[in-house]
């Protein structure tokens, strides 16, 4: 059981977080004749009724291009945007219903790795400040052990000698080490749930691997889960047990990783897997990412939001939006045609 100053009590869920029909639309800025003359007020889809669970424990990942809305669900589920509509349960507790000091309090159990160390981190405070930032916030009567709780997270993610790097500033180290600073920032409050958002799109090709290497070393250690967000699947492949294909503001496609990987019931899955090249040549999928951009989430596409790019839409994809169906269990897909790839 944990406890938030005695205010709230939580139980370790085996579902540590549970989305259901999220929504995170943003208004269109419009001027000022366009309020005049028009009354509708446009939004952007950026998420458009998403939902999935993330288990204790698992790396879950969501995958797409950019622009799919992956960015917005991941800081609507942590509640760093207020969403539209929808709910997200976190280890049971519905995060709406937190006073904004109760939530505040809950970060130390949700935290956040992003795509840029640089913009990140705050140029003139030195590496040890800013790993133990959040340890201020949330342990503030323990003031004596923040210096040694550091040290200790600084050596677990490799910036060693840490009584080196701790006077050290951002633009003193390299980029794959301002990486692992940005890890031992969120890692130090021990959470249980990350979000990392692209953490290592920004990183030198040569430390990618070392970087997703020792996320998941530090996972079992400090029994963590993560929210994964890529828009590569190669990476994906790398560290994610299950992952959601998004397609503009949508899950379509979602399941074990080696499942989706290997039995794609989504045309736009097939596509995107075509452009990761495989190990095992047999395993090759000759479905090329179709032609055309990612439409406008202002006014999605009608029916199936994938139609106009689809390779095997037929009429009635325009026409009638395909619902979620569970093909095989645990396997997740929206398109109408998913039962012809069985
Ligand atoms: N703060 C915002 N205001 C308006 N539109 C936004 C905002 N953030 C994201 N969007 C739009 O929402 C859509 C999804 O964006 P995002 O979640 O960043 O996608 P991804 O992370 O998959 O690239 C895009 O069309 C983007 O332009
Ligand atoms: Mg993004």
């Amino acid at each position: 059981m944990k406890e938030l100053d005695g205010r709230l009590k939580f139980t370790q869920e085996e579902t540590l977080v549970e989305v259901r029909d999220l929504k995170k639309w943003y208004p269109v800025q419009t001027t000022f004749l366009d309020k005049v003359f028009s009354s509708q007020r446009q939004f952007i889809r950026a998420v458009d009724g998403v939902s999935f669970d993330i288990h204790r424990g698992e790396v879950f990942g969501l995958a797409g291009e950019s622009g799919s809305g992956k960015t917005t669900t991941g800081r609507a589920v942590l509640r760093l945007t207020e969403p539209t509509a929808g709910t997200v349960r976190f280890n049971g507790i519905d995060l709406r219903s937190l006073d904004p000091d109760t939530l505040r309090e809950m970060r130390r159990w949700m935290q956040v790795i992003f795509q840029d160390p640089m913009a990140s981190l705050n140029p003139r405070m030195s590496l040890g400040e800013s790993i133990s930032q959040g340890l201020k916030i949330h342990f503030p009567e323990r003031t004596s052990d923040h210096r040694e709780i550091t040290f200790e997270m600084m050596r677990m993610v490799g910036l060693t000698p840490a009584e080196f790097y701790y006077s050290k500033f951002p633009h003193q180290i390299s980029g794959g080490q301002r990486q692992r600073v940005v890890i031992a920032r969120a890692l130090v409050t021990r959470p249980d749930l990350i979000l990392a958002d692209e953490p290592i799109a920004m990183a030198d090709v040569s430390v990618r691997v070392l970087l997703l290497d020792l996320m998941k070393e530090l996972k079992d250690e400090l029994d963590l889960t993560y929210l994964f967000i890529t828009h590569d699947l190669a990476t994906a492949r790398h560290i994610c047990d299950r992952i959601g294909i998004m397609y503009l503001g949508r899950i379509v496609e979602i399941g074990e990783l080696k499942e989706v990987y290997t039995h794609p019931l989504h045309p736009y899955t097939r596509a995107l897997l075509a452009a990761v090249p495989v190990p095992d040549p047999h395993e090759r999928r000759n479905e090329p990412m179709p032609e055309g951009e990612i439409p406008n989430p202002i006014n999605p596409p009608s029916g199936c939001r994938f139609h106009p790019r689809c390779l095997i839409a037929q009429e009635i994809c325009s026409k009638a939006e395909p619902l979620e169906r569970e093909l095989k269990p645990g396997h997740f897909v929206a398109c109408h045609f998913a039962e012809d790839y069985l």
